[in-house]
């Protein structure tokens, strides 16, 4: 079969992709979390079309797959931007106002948490501690590590990002 727009021959790139990911793993026991990362390595996340997919591949109900994709936090049904911003809603961040800052974060960038920009450019999540409540409250976007802030700070650190 041939495809004539990019976006189509990515799309079928992956799916290719995500066969082999199934058919190495098809007969081993516990292949579900392995598969689970493999294909989000792929996809970038875990659509419920590719959840359908491993679900057939693998021979588990549908409902088990998406239990386990909801389960663990390292799994995301939603496709993340280039930059993933998490503010840390442990309970060292929250009391030295980490709410506002997400509240800041979701109005400047007109998304709700778990969601991305339609530019793809920046995703939200709300975090359990990360182990760094010296410094709270605490946000990362990516590897970086931003702590003590307001929700002052938060336009100056998008502006370094939207330059990028
Ligand atoms: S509570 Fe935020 S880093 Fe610990």
């Amino acid at each position: 079969m041939t495809t004539n727009c990019a976006g189509c021959a990515e799309a079928s790139e992956k799916a290719k992709e995500l066969k082999k990911i199934i058919a190495k793993y098809k007969d081993t026991r516990g292949a579900l979390i392995p598969v689970l990362h493999e294909a989000q390595e792929v996809y970038g996340y875990l659509p419920l079309e590719v959840q359908r997919e491993i679900s057939l591949g693998l021979d588990i109900p549908l409902a088990e797959v998406y239990g386990v994709v909801s389960f663990y936090t390292q799994f995301s049904i939603n496709p993340k931007g280039k930059y993933q911003i998490n503010v840390c809603m442990g309970t060292a961040c929250y009391v030295k106002g980490s709410n506002e800052i997400l509240d800041k974060f979701k109005t400047r960038l007109s998304i709700d948490v778990g969601d991305c920009t339609d530019d793809q450019k920046f995703s939200l999540d709300a975090c359990r501690c990360i182990g760094a409540c010296g410094l709270a409250p605490v946000v990362t976007i990516n590897d970086e590590v931003y702590g003590k802030l307001t929700a002052d700070d938060v336009d100056d650190i998008l502006d370094k990002y939207e330059d990028k």
